[in-house]
């Protein structure tokens, strides 16, 4: 019989540590809405020890999310234990992750500890957490690099203390598969008190093999795989979802294991974790990427016509990738637009429908034909959750060579009428921030700026992605038009109407 993998969902965590992946507390309840649907084992919300920001949307996260467990990372230290406690108790299903470094190079220059006393502080840390929660997951950081007997100590320790998951981390992406599948078979045959116990591995990418080593665990008898959607993480990453849920489905003969995920959504969480983040993915990204089915050379494309299978593995549509099968233009009506939505895979709420709708009826005044890449553009630019406490009137732009760029910004203020301010600047983009920093009147940092062209051709919507810096901390927006100006501008504004939310939604807490 086929075993079942479990995967443990870190994008919220490790893949969120990644520099320039950060997410504000909206974006992070949506993220993890979807990895509901796509019926991952566990998703590890955050660090709550990290930053009040953090604890209070694991805490969101573990109250809103019913059938995945939820999981907080600690040190092996109580106070991060009860951060995080605090924070995922409110789950059906809470885990408290506590980790230490166990190699040589990290006892000695990180933690300078002996080994002795890193195990006593293992135990303590695991006996602590299970007195606050059943379940409760030991890493052994930078495992890889560790003595595999010391590894074997460590973990029998644990186990013995109330572990329930002991997870090998390949910390700095170091192993190679045969040696890293070694190491979890050797973990197994040497640790007292495993037969019972979850056996974890959680591998980064810095050689690239972060995939390949996690299936080598995979065959030597792991039985969780932790991994991030589009394989986001610190540095060149960590595992990538969706390529080890595809692997092993695509070759179970070899692996007999399968997961619970629900291929038809990764395709759909790629995009959603990209489009917060502003991470792009590659084009050529297994699985995910724009090219992953696309068949250019002619041999190729006629091989598929005569039968998929001679250059296809797995089908588009086993990952969600939606089939282009109705155009969408003026005279489409909200019957035909919400079909398509539901086709492309949206569950949307009938505000943001109707948000969404107009939206899409302002693009096809101006498009003759709207493609499902607009749709997408036009949902991930459109929330009817967060108000718009400003929003765009009107605008007028001045630049070229031989002048100062000027733009003059008109916001409607909710509730309270209009304000137009003028700035000058380093460029149309920069004079059209400064303007509405004066009507915003806050001290904000443009900390990213990209733009991108949603779909060829002359007419094509600019997509632009901002973040912006206000006391330590980052917002996104995204701005979609067939204006590059208009989308830059829309993109500034939904950053900053996502800050003035997030920061009033906390001032009200904190007044209750
Ligand atoms: O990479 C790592 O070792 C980690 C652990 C904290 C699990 O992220
Ligand atoms: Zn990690």
């Amino acid at each position: 019989m086929a075993r079942t993998i479990q995967i443990f969902d870190t994008t919220l965590r490790d893949g969120e540590q990644a520099p320039g992946c950060s997410m504000s507390l909206q974006e992070k309840i949506q993220v993890a809405q979807q990895l509901e649907k796509l019926n991952v084992d566990v998703i590890e919300a955050g660090f709550p020890a990290a930053s009040p920001g953090d604890l209070a949307s694991v805490r969101e996260i573990s109250k809103i999310v019913k059938s995945a467990a939820v999981a907080g990372l600690a040190r092996a230290l109580p106070k991060d234990i009860d951060a995080v406690w605090e924070a995922v108790r409110y789950s059906p299903s809470p885990r408290i992750h506590t980790f230490i470094a166990t190699s040589p190079i990290h006892m000695e220059h990180k933690l300078k500890m002996q080994p002795d006393a890193v195990v006593e502080q293992a135990v303590s840390a695991v006996e602590y957490a299970r007195k606050l929660c059943s379940d409760v997951e030991f890493s052994a950081e930078d495992a890889s690099r560790s003595d595999p007997d010391f590894l074997c100590r460590i973990f029998s320790a644990v186990l013995a203390a109330g572990a329930k998951v002991i997870n090998i981390p390949d910390t700095v992406g170091y192993a190679i598969p045969a040696e890293f599948g070694a190491l979890v078979k050797y973990v197994i045959e040497h640790t007292a008190g495993i037969e019972k116990a979850i056996v974890s591995v959680h591998c980064h990418n810095d050689l690239g093999l972060a995939v390949a080593n996690s299936l080598a665990a995979v065959e030597a008898g792991a039985s969780q795989i932790e991994c991030t959607i589009n394989g986001i993480g610190e540095r060149a990453g960590n595992a990538a979802l969706e390529e080890i849920v595809m692997a092993l489905a695509t070759r179970h003969s070899i692996f007999n294991a399968l997961t619970r995920i629900d291929t038809t959504q990764l395709y759909k969480s790629s995009r959603l974790v990209s489009a917060v983040t502003g991470a792009k993915v590659q084009i050529n990204k297994a699985i995910v990427g724009e090219n992953a089915f696309a068949h250019e050379a002619g041999i190729h494309q006629h091989g598929v016509l005569a039968n998929r299978q001679t250059y296809e593995i797995m089908t588009p549509e086993s990952v969600g990738i939606p089939k282009n099968s109705m155009v969408l233009g003026k005279h489409s009506g909200k019957h035909a637009f919400e079909a398509r939505l539901h086709e492309l895979g949206y569950s949307l709420r009938p505000a943001e429908i109707e948000l969404v709708f107009a939206k899409f009826k302002e693009l096809a005044d101006r498009k003759k034909t709207v493609s499902d890449r607009d749709i997408e553009a036009l949902v991930r630019g459109a929330s009817a959750v967060i108000p718009e406490k400003f929003k765009l009137a009107s605008f007028v732009v001045n630049s070229g060579t031989q002048i100062t760029a000027t733009a003059t910004i008109r916001l409607a203020i909710q509730g309270n009428g209009t304000i137009e301010e003028v700035a000058a600047g380093d460029g149309p983009v920069d004079a059209a921030y400064k303007a509405i920093d004066s009507i915003v009147k806050r001290k904000l940092e443009l900390a990213d700026y990209r733009l991108s062209s949603v779909t060829s051709g002359e007419d094509a919507q600019g997509e632009a992605m901002v973040k912006v810096r206000c006391e330590g901390k980052t917002w996104n927006g995204i701005g979609v038009s067939t204006d590059v100006l208009e989308a830059s501008i829309k993109a500034y504004l939904a950053a900053v109407n996502a800050m003035e939310w997030e920061l009033a939604s906390f001032q009200q807490g904190a007044e209750q």
